[in-house]
């Protein structure tokens, strides 16, 4: 099924972490379909602004249809990693929320190669207009880059093997498409006691991969902390351990001092420039009932000091 809809994620949660003022300045850094910019608008007055960046060029499209026309509004094509470039930001930002992974009209277009369900290019770009494909990628690299892929960031145990058997289809022919892969893939992993697919780690790793997503999270975490006010607030949604482990330990570095080892004194200068908002927060199970793709996030929620 293809959708142009995207159920936002713990849409509330996000809402009161954010802690939203009527005349306050917001970035919404992964617009998707604007489930929660939608949110963020209805709360801001005459006098707020909201700004909207997605490196997907359908997502952008998506936010002038909607959101062009209004004078509170700006958007900008790009990631995230690179939010501190934009002139827009100059004033500073009361909030910013980072909603991380792919969208539901990325998910089920199947034209886009992020789905090992349905037989397509093996594309996985979110920004289709610069980059290499996951295709490419995999007719480049050589075995052990790809087997590091596979095991940095799927953690797929099987990640050399498989390596192995690309690097041995491809010297026959180029490996284009989904379908290919996923079987490919299947024939090495067999399947899974988990139940889940056997290419689900591949199809993860290779995306995070193809789009440089940890470079990305890391460059925009510290973006998001230079550009947010003092009493700002900074919300982020992960999807997956890789993510969120690297949330986790940015924001622990900037709210306490790095751990000494016992017996040595602290380290003479520590200067928090974060203060965490309580724990990590999960979807409730009334959101997982109408909305299964929310099952693995994990919300974060900090403020500048
Ligand atoms: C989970 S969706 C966001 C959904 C959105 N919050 C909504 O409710 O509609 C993630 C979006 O972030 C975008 N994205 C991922 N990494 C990005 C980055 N580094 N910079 C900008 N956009 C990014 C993807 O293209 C995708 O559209």
């Amino acid at each position: 099924m293809t959708s142009d809809a995207h159920t936002p994620v713990m849409l509330t949660q996000v809402l009161d972490g954010l802690r939203l003022r009527a005349d306050g300045t917001y970035l919404d850094g992964t617009f998707g379909r604007g489930g929660h910019a939608r949110a963020v608008l209805k709360r801001l007055g005459a006098s707020g602004r909201l700004l909207l960046m997605d490196r997907d060029p359908q997502a952008v499209t998506a936010a002038r249809g909607e959101f062009g026309g209004d004078a509170r509004v700006a958007i900008r094509h790009g990631s995230f990693a690179d939010l501190t470039d934009w002139d827009e930001m100059a004033a500073g930002l009361d909030g910013v929320l980072l909603d991380l992974g792919v969208s539901s009209p990325q998910l089920d277009d199947a034209a886009r190669g992020f789905s090992f369900r349905a037989d397509a290019p093996l594309d996985m770009r979110m920004d289709p207009t610069s980059g290499e494909s996951a295709a490419e990628f995999l007719a480049r690299a050589d075995e052990s880059e790809i087997a590091d892929v596979l095991w940095k960031f799927g953690e797929e145990r099987m990640g050399r093997r498989i390596a192995r058997a690309i690097v041995e289809r491809r010297s026959e022919a180029p490996l284009a498409r989904t379908g290919e892969l996923a079987e490919l893939i299947a024939h090495v992993v067999g399947r899974p006691p988990s139940g889940k697919h056997p290419a689900t780690r591949s199809f993860q790793a290779l995306r995070i991969a193809v789009n440089g997503e940890l470079d990305a999270l890391e460059k925009g975490l510290h973006g998001a902390l230079e550009r947010l006010k003092s009493g700002g607030r900074l919300a982020v949604i992960s999807f997956h351990s890789l993510e969120d482990r690297a949330v986790k330990q940015f924001l622990r570095a900037q709210s306490q001092p790095p751990a000494t080892r016992r017996g040595l004194p602290p380290p003479a200068s520590f200067t928090p420039r974060m203060k965490l908002l309580g724990p990590a927060l999960f979807p409730q199970a009334d959101e997982l009932e109408v909305n299964p793709r929310a099952r693995s996030a994990v919300l974060r929620v900090a403020e500048k000091l």
